[in-house]
């Protein structure tokens, strides 16, 4: 049987090249004995983790950062095994024994999980590397600080009984997007109060961290050992107040692409797609662009994103189904096969995922990170 050869339909660009440029950047934020995590959690916000956990570790990156233990534990499995990597979000029964002998860094937000940690080490005969998480306001995962002495207290005697090693106190900022929220300097304000109790009580970590992309482009207060940037990584502004991604000499990483798979020619009054939302004004041409919701093309878009065809930028008329939508042509025949671009660096006229995030009333991370396992990934400058 003859191979079959790669779809024409859809593809998600990823520029290695703009990756490894936006870490460099991020590196010249931060002073030189501030650690740069890249945060590669949900397959590096739909980039790719392996492939972008190598090109952000060719820029310069010193850590690893995801969310789950699975996500981390396919890094070391991929081959890279000899930088530090950290992975927050535990569940009870999380593979514990693995992640020792992986020699990840795991953060421990509660009695729960030191209480597992603890048992992995015992029955792995290793000694864990642990992170405290403090919750300094995000109330989201981390420790409260009334909580806080007694689980120091805890990982201090796993420390002494050879169980674990308290490698990182580290917390997460709520507004770091917002400038001068006042939860940011409250924030700031009770994480060296935690840090100081810990430190006060005998930890000694090795990293000291509470910034994400935000915080590590604005806010060199909260840069303390390392820091920890995802977003701006694949080149998005984390959030319009601070500027688009070009104003923060940021290069986005995601070019999302598909090909034109039929243009006709329709009378004035046709409905087009489910629901009949868009009807033809007058005698038109419609582009059909085979990606759906099922490719992670928001829904919530429909009548509204924006689409590089044949040099115009036309808008989504009617509805997002689940493989396909419809832009009107206005009377322009590209041929079939024709590039349609949902979105890019921009350099092209193209509109880019902040863009895509104003249409779909959204955050840019989203529309990244949504993009579905059926677009095939293609890398550029690897
Ligand atoms: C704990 C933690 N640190 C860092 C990041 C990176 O954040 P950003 O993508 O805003 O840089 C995230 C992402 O949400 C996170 O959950």
């Amino acid at each position: 049987m003859t191979e079959t050869p790669p779809p024409r339909r859809a593809r998600a660009e990823i520029d290695l090249g703009a990756l490894r440029a936006n870490v460099r950047t991020l590196r010249a934020r931060v002073a030189p004995h501030v650690r740069v995590m890249a945060v590669v959690k949900a397959d590096a916000y739909g980039h790719g983790a392996v492939r972008c956990a190598r090109a952000a570790l060719d820029a310069g990156a010193d850590w690893l950062g995801t969310a789950t233990p699975h996500e981390a534990l396919a890094l070391r499995a991929a081959g890279i095994t000899d930088v530090p990597v950290m992975c927050w979000l535990w569940t009870p029964g999380d593979p514990w024994d693995q992640g020792i002998e992986a020699g990840l860094d795991m953060s421990v937000s509660g009695m729960w999980a030191l209480a597992e940690v603890r048992e992995a080490a015992r029955r792995t005969g290793g000694t864990a590397r642990v992170q405290l998480k403090a919750d300094t306001g995000l109330g989201r995962n981390g420790c409260q600080p009334a909580d806080w002495p007694e689980l120091v207290e805890a990982a201090l005697k796993a420390e002494a009984d050879g169980l674990v090693k308290v490698t990182g106190l580290w917390s997460h900022l709520a507004c770091a997007d917002e400038p001068h929220h006042p939860s940011i300097a409250a924030q700031l304000d009770v994480f060296r109060s935690m840090l100081d109790h810990a430190e006060r009580a005998g930890v000694r970590p090795e990293v000291r961290h509470i910034a994400n992309s935000p915080a590590t482009l604005t806010l060199p207060e909260a840069h303390f050992d390392l820091v920890r940037p995802g977003i701006a990584m694949y080149g998005i502004s984390p959030s319009p107040e601070l500027g688009t991604s070009a104003e923060l000499g940021l290069k986005p990483v995601m070019s999302l692409k598909g090909s034109v798979a039929l243009v006709k020619r329709v009378p004035a009054g046709h409905g087009v797609s489910y629901g009949h939302h868009y009807v033809t004004e007058a005698e038109t041409t419609l582009g059909l662009v085979p990606l759906g919701y099922a490719d992670g093309v928001p829904r919530h878009a429909s009548g509204r994103g924006p689409v590089l065809v044949g040099g115009t930028v036309r808008t989504i008329a009617g509805r997002v189904a689940m493989d396909q939508f419809v832009v009107d042509l206005g009377g322009d025949e590209p041929e079939a096969g024709t590039e349609a671009v949902l979105f890019g660096s921009g350099d092209g006229g193209e509109p880019t995922a902040e863009d895509w995030a104003v249409a779909a009333d959204t955050i840019a991370y989203e529309i990244v990170t949504r993009i579905g396992a059926r677009v095939p990934r293609v890398y550029l400058g690897e």
